[in-house]
């Protein structure tokens, strides 16, 4: 073998294991797929239309510019500047094929001495990309014990006194939906931006918190002093996914390296999709979009909530995000409960895949925990997938 093999990363291990049982892909029609993290991607109740076509023009089909077409870059900052004050302007943007390339980016062109702290319990991808690049990380707890709420004191402890240090963190968090807002956010922000310090913020999720959407960039006074870089995708936010466009919001000096890297490693990003999310980021359809999701999916997180508790699950979600996190009743683990799943072509995430240390099997700390996904779930097929939850328990 001349490749490096490694496995998928952990979302999909659960996706071929539920192809294997059922003969179907998780997300076609007729299964429940609540491991998977995509949102809706029609019309939300009181939401603007999703564009169904896009218009282009011979010249639309040139090479990008390498860091993202100055229309979308500009887009992306009026629209940080208008709901967030981020006084940032088109050369703070880089575009990227959505928001795992831009994670993976930041972190491929760290320092090599640079040292990585991360929540214990956090976004399974971070896991797959430190461990390929070989970083050198270590955990900030988030466990049962703090109830998956690291403290300020707990980040400080983790960040320590290295010489350089980044903090990785999806804010609000997958799989937790903890979200980290107001003051508390000010003052995470703070800590990271002493010397020596630096932050990659990932708020892929940020319309999806109550009560309502919120961004490290509200707290940046001057971005250019810092070493923060604030990771987004057009993928939960504007619904789509399939687009593959993300975005990091940095310093210009940092903009310039990604520049640099998409001149050789990435050829820039798709010019339709970028068309594309230029018109879903127009600023009063933005503003109803932020509305529409926050309202959809808060309704959806507390019914889900109700009846997840009901059924006995321990819960420690948070108010964003699409998923609740919580612990199973009695000594079921996921794995079993996944299987018997799979036979109603359902499926969850098992804790253990969040688990920045990978500790599986039955006695690992969060081995009894999953993560259940209400982002593609329309409103009517409530009943039908408590139902299943209540016979598999
Ligand atoms: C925390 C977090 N960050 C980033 C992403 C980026 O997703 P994508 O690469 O699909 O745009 C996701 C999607 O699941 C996510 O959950």
């Amino acid at each position: 073998m001349i490749l490096q093999s490694f496995p998928p990363m952990g979302v999909y291990e659960t996706l071929f294991k539920f192809a294997d049982a059922t003969d179907s892909y998780m997300g076609e029609p007729g299964t429940h797929p609540w491991a998977q993290g995509f949102p809706l991607t029609t019309q939300l109740p009181g939401g603007p239309p999703i564009p169904r076509t896009i218009t282009f023009t011979a010249d639309d089909m040139k090479y990008p510019k390498a860091t993202g077409n100055v229309e979308l870059c500009r887009a992306l900052a009026a629209y940080f500047n208008e709901f967030y004050d981020a006084g940032i302007d088109e050369e703070h943007v880089a575009v990227f094929a959505g928001g795992r390339p831009g994670i993976f980016a930041t972190l491929a062109f760290l320092q090599p001495d640079t040292k990585v702290v991360v929540e214990e319990t956090e976004y399974t991808p971070y896991y797959d990309i430190l461990e390929r690049l070989r970083r050198d990380y270590s955990l900030i707890p988030s466990n049962e014990t703090n109830r998956f709420r690291p403290s300020e004191a707990d980040y400080e402890t983790a960040l320590g006194s290295a010489a350089s240090v980044m903090l990785v963190k999806s804010n609000p968090c997958n799989p937790t939906g903890v979200a980290t807002r107001g003051d508390e956010l000010k003052r995470l922000v703070e800590q990271v931006t002493r010397p020596g310090r630096a932050a990659l913020i990932d708020e892929a999720y940020e319309f999806y918190c109550d009560p309502q959407p919120e961004s490290a960039l509200r707290h940046i006074d001057d971005i250019d002093a810092t070493d923060i870089f604030v990771v987004g995708a057009a993928t939960k936010g504007l619904q789509v996914p399939g687009a593959r466009v993300g975005w990091v919001v940095a310093a210009k000096k940092h903009i310039e390296i990604f520049r640099n890297y998409s001149s050789f490693g990435m050829g820039g990003v798709s010019r339709a999709s970028q068309l594309l999310v230029t018109e879903l980021l127009e600023l009063e359809r933005a503003r109803h979009a932020r509305e529409a999701v926050r309202s959809f999916y808060s309704d959806q997180r507390q019914r889900y909530g109700h009846a997840l508790a009901e059924l006995g699950f321990e819960l420690h979600t948070g108010d964003g995000g699409f998923y609740h996190w919580g612990r199973l009743p009695g000594e079921l683990t996921a794995d079993q409960f996944n299987r018997r799943l799979f036979e109603h072509n359902a499926g969850i995430l098992p804790g253990p895949l969040c688990d920045m240390k990978r500790r599986k099997g039955a006695d690992g700390p969060l081995s009894r925990y999953i993560r259940f996904s209400f982002g593609p779930l329309d409103a009517e097929s409530f009943d039908a997938n408590v139902a299943i939850l209540k016979q598999c328990l």
